[in-house]
């Protein structure tokens, strides 16, 4: 069982069986299910788990895996209750920042059957997982044992007692025997949603444009939280776990913090963020405002990064690019193709068209954006096309909802208020359009795919929104 947003019941990571009704454990007091039957993942009955895990890997439903119990125990919850219901819906109740919801929809029919159960081919697990490294930029296993939950996630393996240390406000961490503890001791609010309206916080620089894009603070939104733990004078544990969030993860705080406490304090020590925590002090994509001519020139203002600027440079040499200081939380150039995207979404929007998109060292990538999105990708031997299949639909749903929903509002400081993962705008399931992915052969030397990929689909979609100025596009409050 899994936690992502305890105890806000927004996310799904912890959701269990009761009655064989599926139920979000963080909300459920423990009262309420007395005498009655709880059922975990590893509670599920050998063989049931076993055609669900499998189904998942099959499909490529599962990346870093850690929504994937929840989300079986909802789809199994469904199947035994509603069993002609369709799986979207349900999906509903949970947050999947991996895979774009696709894979899962897909694994779900094969175990209920409505698919057909073809014979699966068999696969290289070691090929899929230099597959998932690539796509996700760092090491990743791929097997039915990831969709159990499985993936190697820090906080699973964390001393059961060990002192937990919190984020404290204003910087510095808390500690205490249990997480509870910790957060009263940091005095830990928990986040809410705020009625403020995300605003894009850069102006475009003066000049007669073709076209303009201004984009709003937006929240990585990865499933598992930064965790970590140390024992006195020992390695502490990754927080990066099975995939590290695209770059969001790479500069995590954890893991010097767990081995520094440990050593200060004799003890073992487990790190352990909040959602509110993670909001709050987790990176973002640097915003931008800039303006374009068809031509390829332009100019960009861009929220200082370092290295933010290198990453416009590398591949729109004709935008002059601005750093600007603005109040607001984090910034990372590591966070998947940012600055990058922008830039070449904006050229494609003053050209008019989307064209093929390579990244620097990647491979190439078009996409279309209509009743559904058609993506053709070039990178390389695929190595496994379940797992390259699963990345490009992942980057794809990642893309869409990027351009047209998902934003952060702050307040006049630039601190974080929308707090909860309801309020990041990651477009669900039901409102997710079918991707179709299509692999070009190639026997050259594989290379990421999936981050043009992202690039060509959010180019993709703002056309098709028609360019309008601010993203989100379809969300302003
Ligand atoms: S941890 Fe319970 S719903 Fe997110
Ligand atoms: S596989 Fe769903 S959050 Fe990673």
């Amino acid at each position: 069982m899994k936690d992502g947003c305890s105890p806000q019941g927004q996310c799904g990571a912890c959701t269990v069986l009761v009655d064989g009704a599926a139920r979000v454990s963080c909300v459920t007091p423990a009262r309420r299910v007395a005498g009655r039957q709880v059922t975990t993942l590893a509670g599920l009955d050998p063989l049931r788990r076993q055609a669900w895990a499998e189904a998942f890997c099959a499909t490529g439903a599962s990346q870093c895996g850690f929504c994937t119990p929840g989300i079986i125990l909802r789809l199994e919850g469904l199947a035994r209750r509603s069993p002609g219901a369709g799986p979207a819906g349900a999906l509903a109740a949970h947050l999947c920042r991996c895979t774009g919801w696709q894979t899962i929809l897909e694994a779900a029919r094969l175990v209920t059957g409505e698919s057909g159960a073809a014979a699966q081919p068999p696969r290289d697990y070691a090929a899929a997982a230099r597959r998932a490294a690539l796509e996700g930029g760092c090491p990743q296993a791929v097997g039915p044992h990831v969709a159990c939950g499985e993936g190697g996630f820090a906080d699973d393996t964390a001393p059961a007692d060990a002192l937990v240390a919190v984020p404290a406000p204003g910087g510095g961490w808390a500690l205490g025997e249990t997480p509870a503890e910790a957060r009263r001791a940091a005095g830990s609010v928990e986040g809410r949603r705020s009625t403020l309206r995300a605003e894009a916080p850069l102006r475009v620089p003066p000049g007669d444009w073709d076209c303009t894009l201004r984009t709003c603070w937006s929240e990585p939104g990865y499933l598992e939280l930064d965790a970590s733990w140390c024992l006195p004078g020992g390695e502490p544990a990754d927080p990066l776990a099975n995939g590290g969030a695209l770059g969001a993860k790479t500069r995590s705080a954890a893991a010097a913090a767990a081995r520094r406490l440990a050593d200060e304090t004799g003890r073992a020590v487990r790190i352990l963020y909040s959602r509110p925590d993670a909001t709050r002090l987790g990176p973002k994509r640097p915003p931008v405002a800039g303006g374009a001519n068809a031509d390829g020139t332009g100019r960009l203002a861009v929220a200082r990064t370092p290295g933010v600027v290198e990453a416009i440079a590398a591949v729109a040499p004709g935008l002059e690019v601005v750093e600007v200081d603005v109040a607001g939380p984090p910034t990372s150039a590591d966070i998947r193709a940012a600055g990058a995207l922008e830039a070449l979404a904006l050229l494609a929007g003053a050209r008019g068209a989307a064209g093929p998109i390579r990244l620097p060292g990647g491979g190439e990538a078009a996409a279309q954006v209509a009743e559904k999105i058609t993506v053709e990708v070039s990178c390389g031997r695929p190595l496994d096309e379940v797992v390259l299949r699963s990345y490009c639909i992942g980057a794809a749903h990642m893309a869409y909802s990027l351009v047209t929903s998902e934003a952060i509002a702050t307040d006049a400081d630039g601190t974080v208020v929308d707090l909860t993962v309801r309020s990041f705008g990651v477009v669900p399931a039901a409102r997710t359009p079918p991707v179709e992915v299509t692999i070009v052969p190639s026997d050259a030397e594989p290379t990421n795919g999936s981050d043009s990929v992202f690039v060509a689909v959010a180019a993709a979609t703002w056309l098709a929104r028609g360019c309008l100025p601010v993203w989100p596009t379809d969300r302003r409050s």
